[in-house]
């Protein structure tokens, strides 16, 4: 497979391509990022550079001191404008390597190496970077879209079943929003198929809304009512896990009760939990939805599924808001 994608900041372009095995991943690195259990288990089987940081997975490695780690790094590399930076690993070690990348320079070419599901079918595409601050989650971060994206679907043989439904989780938002089709390929576990849909669902949107203006915030199905149960639980419940909650109870809050139980149902058959645990509660879920980034004074964009392929945006007021949820919830 291969894809490209254009943005609507005509500059920046993004080819994706599918690779069948680790050694044919065909990239000539000046400096290379991976992850360490990527690193622990292909070991040479991955592409070598003189220039390589090792970073663990995971959230703990998306803080200032990385970023500050890797420029050092890039610079005794004497990195310059038209240098590459190869990431080969998760969602965390490429949102923090390609805001490094994104900054040096003020920013150099890049090329992402996904090793997760999630990576794959989500973070790679539409160049969101981040790192942490204090402990709340992607507080500073750019839009940098790498220029290309190697899919190698042989890493997912690796990978532990807890990631596994996290990337199945957003596949599974993927779905409901663009490409009902997805479903039947996770099922089956046709996972380049199920990739390549999801990249091309995710690509329309962010080739028309990089920025994240209008349509792209339909990427945040069941991430509104996720991100207060992933912090409420302290990050015990997983991003894909909490995601997996918030999809069914995102179709419930907009009253789309016959959507919510079969969403529930499809959720269920890929190995996803929906039951949101008793111990979080409904007044935990509003303190949390305070410090969502995308609140206003206005309110809130909460995204909701109607039906296959059909997802609304809908601004609920703080009254609204509590309202619908209040009845969701029961
Ligand atoms: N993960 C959602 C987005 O890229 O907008």
């Amino acid at each position: 497979m291969s894809i490209e994608f254009t943005f609507s900041r005509p500059d920046v372009f993004t080819t994706v391509r599918t690779v069948s095995s680790v050694e044919s991943i065909d990239v000539i690195p000046d400096f290379l990022i991976v992850d360490s259990e990527v690193k622990k288990i292909y070991k040479n089987r991955l592409p070598s550079c003189d220039f390589e940081v090792i970073l663990t997975g995971g959230e703990t490695s998306k803080t200032p001191e990385t970023l500050e780690k890797l420029w050092l790094n890039m610079s005794q590399a004497d990195l310059r404008r038209d240098s590459r930076v190869v990431i080969i690993g998760g969602g965390s070690v490429c949102d923090v390597g390609a805001f490094a990348v994104s900054t040096w320079k003020r920013g150099i070419q890049l090329t992402l190496v996904p090793t997760t599901l999630l990576c794959m079918v989500d973070a790679s595409l539409g160049g969101k970077t981040a790192v942490n601050i204090a402990g709340k989650k992607n507080q500073a971060g750019t839009v940098y879209p790498a220029s290309e994206i190697v899919i190698c679907s042989e890493f997912l043989q690796s990978l532990p079943l807890s990631e596994m439904k996290n990337g199945l989780a957003e596949a599974l938002k993927t779905a409901v929003i663009g490409d009902r089709q997805i479903i039947n390929y996770l099922k089956e576990k046709e996972y380049n198929k199920a990739v390549s849909a999801c990249l091309v669902v995710k690509g329309r949107i962010v080739e028309a809304d990089l920025e994240e203006n209008g349509e792209r915030r339909l990427l945040n199905l069941g991430h509104t009512i996720g991100h207060c149960i992933e912090a409420i639980s302290n990050m015990d419940i997983s991003h894909g896990a909490a995601v997996a909650m918030g999809i069914p109870m995102a179709a419930k809050i907009g009253g789309n009760t016959d959507f919510a139980a079969e969403l529930t149902e499809v959720a269920h058959e890929l190995g996803l939990e929906t039951a949101i645990p008793k111990e979080i509660t409904l007044q935990e879920i509003h303190k949390h939805l305070e410090s969502d980034k995308k609140s206003t004074s206005a309110g809130r964009i909460w995204i909701i599924p109607q039906g296959w392929e059909n997802c609304v945006q809908l601004l609920l007021d703080r009254t609204t808001e509590k309202e619908l949820l209040k009845k969701a919830w029961q």
